[in-house]
C-alpha cells in the first residue's frame, strides 16, 4: 500500500487530520489497532474549546455539535463552601465553551471519513515506523492476522500515549519531561439531570471534585482519589456521598443522585515530547504529550497540534514549499507548553495533598479568593480554560 501521509491512530487527532487533508485533496490512510465500536465508545473528555468548535464546523463535522453540543458562558469555582462564577464572555470579548462527548466527535468524523471512503483500517495495528529520515518512511502494521506495509512520503503518529511512533525517534534524538501526581480521578457518568447549568471545579475539604455533563440528562462527575485506587473500593453511594460533601454550599444546592452507567479510575500526570518531528515523522495530541485532565486540555491540543500540521501540508501541497511544516515542532510547542503550564496550575490548586499539608491547603485558598476577587486574575483563568490562539508563522 502506499500513500502521501500515513496516519497512525484513529482519536481525535488522527480522524481530524484524515477529514483537514480530504478537503484540501491530499491521500492519507489512518490505521487504527481497535475496532470501530471501541474507538466509538471511549469514554473520555467532554470540554471543547471554541477553536476546536470552529474547525470541526469548518471540516464538516458540525451537524450534530450545533444541535447537540451545550454552550457554556462560564464555569463555577467552589471552595469553603462560597460558589464563584468565572463569567467567560465578560472576561474573555465574548468567547465560550462547548460541552459535547469525545465519543460524539469520534463517531462523527469516523461515519464522514468511511462515507468519502478514503482508507480508514480498523484492527490494523502498526508495529513501527521504519526508516523516518529517508524521503518514503514506512509503517509496518499488522491486518487480518497479516503483516503489511504502508510506504508514505509522511506519518503521522497520531497513536496516543501508549503507541509506537515514538519509538522511531532514535535515541538522543528526542527528550521527555515528565511529572507525575499523587492522585487519581474517579470518574462516573450518570443517568440523572446534571444539578447545575454550568461545570462546578471544587475544592471540597476532602479535596478535588468536577460536575461535568454529557446533555440534559446525563451528568459526568469526577473525584480525586488516591493513586491505585479500585473502583470496586467505590459502589455507588459512597461515590454520591463523598461528591455532596465536596460540593456542598451554604443554601439550598443539592446534587442530584441517579444510575451509574460507567466508571473507572484515571491516574494522572504531565509529560511533553521534545522535538514534535524526526525526519518525516510527526507526532500529533497523546502522542506527543499529556495533561492531566483538570484543565480539559487533553481533546483541544489534539486538535491544535493538527490544525497546525494541516496548514502545513496544505501549504506544501499549494506550493511545494515545507516552510510550515518545518515549522510545526516549534509552533505547536508553544502552545503545549502553555496548556501544560495551565493543567497543572489548576490540578495543584485543587486537589489536597495526600499529606494534608495545611500550609499547601492555605496557598490553595488565597489563589482561588485571588480569581474570586480579582478581575484580571479572572481574566487570566478565562483566557486559557476558553483556548489561547494558534501561534503564528514566523
Ligand atoms: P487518542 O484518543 O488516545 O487516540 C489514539 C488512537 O490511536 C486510539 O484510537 C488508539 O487505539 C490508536 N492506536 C494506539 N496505538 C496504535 C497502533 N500501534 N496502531 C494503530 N492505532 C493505534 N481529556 C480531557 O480533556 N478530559 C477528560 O476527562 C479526559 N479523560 C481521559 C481519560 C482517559 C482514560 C484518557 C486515556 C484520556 C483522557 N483525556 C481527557 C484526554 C483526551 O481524551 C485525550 O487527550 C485525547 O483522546 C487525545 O486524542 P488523540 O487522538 O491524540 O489520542
Ligand atoms: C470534562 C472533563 C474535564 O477534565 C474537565 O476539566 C471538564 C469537563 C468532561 O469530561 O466533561
Amino acid at each position: 500500500m502506499r500513500t502521501t501521509v500515513g496516519i497512525i491512530g484513529a482519536g481525535p487527532a488522527g480522524l481530524l487530520l484524515a477529514r483537514l487533508l480530504h478537503r484540501t485533496g491530499i491521500d492519507c490512510v489512518v490505521l487504527e489497532s481497535r475496532t470501530r465500536a471501541y474507538a466509538e465508545r471511549r469514554q473520555r473528555a467532554g470540554m471543547l474549546e471554541q477553536g476546536t468548535v470552529d474547525v470541526l464546523r469548518a471540516c464538516g463535522a458540525g451537524e450534530r455539535l450545533d444541535a447537540e453540543g451545550l454552550v457554556h458562558h462560564g464555569i463555577e469555582l467552589r471552595f469553603e463552601g462560597e460558589r464563584h462564577h468565572i463569567d467567560f464572555p465578560a472576561l474573555t470579548g465574548g468567547r465560550t465553551v462547548t460541552i459535547y462527548a469525545q465519543t460524539e466527535i469520534v463517531k462523527d468524523l469516523i461515519s464522514l471519513q468511511l462515507a468519502d471512503r478514503p482508507p480508514l483500517l480498523f484492527e490494523a495495528e502498526a508495529l513501527a515506523v521504519e526508516k523516518p529520515e529517508s524521503a518514503s518512511p514506512v509503517v509496518r502494521f499488522v491486518c487480518g492476522g497479516r503483516e503489511r506495509t504502508l510506504a508514505c512520503d509522511w506519518v503521522v503518529g497520531c497513536d496516543g500515549g501508549h503507541g509506537v511512533a515514538r519509538a522511531a525517534f532514535p535515541a538522543g534524538t528526542g527528550r521527555t519531561y515528565a511529572h507525575d501526581y499523587p492522585y487519581s480521578w474517579l470518574g462516573i457518568l450518570a443517568d440523572v439531570p446534571p444539578s447545575c447549568e454550568e461545570l462546578v471545579y471544587a475544592r471540597g475539604a476532602g479535596g478535588f471534585a468536577l460536575h461535568s455533563m454529557r446533555s440534559p440528562s446525563v451528568s459526568r462527575l469526577y473525584l480525586q482519589v488516591p493513586n491505585g485506587t479500585d473502583p470496586g473500593d467505590w459502589p455507588d453511594e459512597r461515590v454520591w456521598d463523598e461528591l455532596a460533601a465536596r460540593f456542598a454550599v451554604a443554601g439550598d444546592w443539592r446534587l442530584e443522585r441517579g444510575p451509574v452507567t460507567a466508571k473507572s479510575v484515571t491516574p494522572m500526570r504531565s509529560w511533553v515530547h521534545e522535538p514534535m518531528r524526526h525526519g518525516r515523522l510527526f507526532l500529533a495530541g497523546d502522542a506527543a504529550h499529556i495533561v492531566p485532565p483538570t484543565g480539559a486540555k487533553g481533546l483541544n491540543l489534539a486538535v491544535s497540534d493538527v490544525r497546525l500540521l494541516a496548514r502545513g501540508f496544505a501549504e506544501l501541497h499549494r506550493s511545494g514549499s515545507t516552510e510550515l511544516l518545518d515549522q510545526y515542532s516549534e509552533l505547536a510547542l508553544e502552545r503545549v507548553w502553555q496548556a501544560t503550564r495551565f493543567s497543572y496550575d489548576m490540578t495543584k490548586m485543587l486537589h489536597a495533598q495526600p499529606d494534608g499539608d495545611a500550609f499547601e491547603h492555605r496557598m490553595q485558598l488565597a489563589r482561588l479568593r485571588r480569581i474570586a476577587v480579582s478581575r484580571p486574575a479572572a481574566a487570566e483563568l478565562a483566557a486559557n480554560y476558553t483556548g489561547l490562539p494558534l501561534p503564528e508563522p514566523q
